[in-house]
């Protein structure tokens, strides 16, 4: 597909062209991953940040969140209760926390891939390039590192003192070393156009990015950037743009693994997970972060915090309920059981 069928897709509000974009990303879907959805148990382990990215409810300025960490000891009890209740790959996510060294993560990695019959995928942040390297070696095999979006202006706006060609030089960094890579963006940002939605579906392709999570942009009072109403985004049109990003996405990529994302529910409750699951997207997380902590990780305002490890099998008979989808036994990588 071509930038301009992209973009003509992204501004399009016939919905007979929409639900066609979505029947055939549905296609494509189950051409060339199949059925399955694949569930990701996701263990937010510090929620310190030392970066102000503008949107973020983590941002290191923001005084009124409760900061905490999980030590190897946490981190380690938590995975052995995931990988007993069946989940296969374990995402470790953090803000951008230098308490946790090189050594440190590398070492909870290595016990984890010894111990468990679980993929490890780790998110947290950038780091000195060495750092991926050892984490890759001590067995971890998937890294997320999302761009957020491809307008190089917007991105310096909105990421003090970071820039998008050095996220772009981690992307590919991490691809070399020969993690499965994970990028994704936000939708409705202040000042984002769909022009530049469509070069991050591009940008994708040409990074041959392995797993894209794209999320609608949600105001946090906290974080501080405008809230909704104050720019051209409704909440209409940035729901609409996250599934038709996740059918172009999986429409253009074919085989990558597309979370529908956890943004994507919280904006749209009871529907916003399943509508992308119908428009092309094939993985889901589950949040198995223990209370309190997992309390204190507000990227976004939000208030689900009831469900435990426990409810995976439950949540996962939920999710087939509702999508007549059945739930992966496999591990869930890229183009692979
Ligand atoms: N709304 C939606 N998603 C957000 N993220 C951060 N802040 C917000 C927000 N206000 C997402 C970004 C980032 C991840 C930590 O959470 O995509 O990569
Ligand atoms: Fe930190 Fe990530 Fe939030 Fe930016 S988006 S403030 S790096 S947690």
């Amino acid at each position: 597909m071509m930038r301009e069928e992209i973009l003509h897709y992204l501004g399009t509000s016939n919905p007979e062209e929409i639900s066609a974009l979505y029947t055939s990303a549905d296609r494509v879907r189950a051409q060339h991953v199949g059925d399955a959805i694949h569930a990701r148990a996701l263990l937010n382990i510090s929620n310190y940040c030392r970066r102000n990215c503008l949107y973020c409810g983590l941002r290191g300025q923001n005084r009124r969140l409760m900061r905490y960490r999980m030590g190897k000891d946490d981190i380690l009890r938590t995975v052995d209760a995931a990988a007993s209740a069946g989940y296969k790959t374990v995402l470790m996510q953090s803000g951008e926390d230098g308490w946790y060294s090189r050594a440190m993560i590398a070492e909870t990695v290595r016990i984890i891939a010894n111990h468990h019959d679980i993929d490890i995928a780790l998110s947290l942040g950038e780091r000195p390039d060495d750092d991926y390297r050892c984490w890759f070696d001590a067995g971890a095999t998937r890294y997320l590192l999302k761009h957020e979006t491809s307008d190089p202006a917007l991105y310096r706006a909105l990421h003090p003192g970071s820039s998008l060609d050095e996220r772009i030089r981690i992307l590919r960094l991490l691809k070399s070393i020969g993690y499965e890579t994970g990028s994704g963006v936000m939708v409705g940002l202040p000042g984002q156009s769909l022009e530049s939605i469509a070069d991050d579906i591009l940008l994708f392709r040409h990074l041959d990015i392995d797993m894209i999570g794209c999320g609608p942009y949600i105001y946090n009072p906290d974080a501080g950037l405008m809230r909704p109403g104050d720019h051209i985004w409704t909440q209409k049109m940035k729901m609409d743009t996250v599934l038709k990003i996740t059918a172009l996405n999986r429409i253009v990529t074919r085989d990558a693994m597309i979370p529908a994302t956890t943004a994507t529910e919280i904006s749209s409750p009871g529907s916003g997970r399943a509508c992308a699951l119908g428009a092309g997207a094939n993985v889901v997380m589950f949040d198995i972060t223990p209370l309190p902590w997992k309390e204190h990780y507000i990227i976004y305002p939000r208030e689900d915090f009831t469900n435990g490890i426990g409810d995976y099998p439950r949540l996962a008979e939920e999710l087939t309920g509702l999508t007549g989808r059945p739930i992966s036994t496999g591990y869930g990588r890229r183009n692979k059981p």
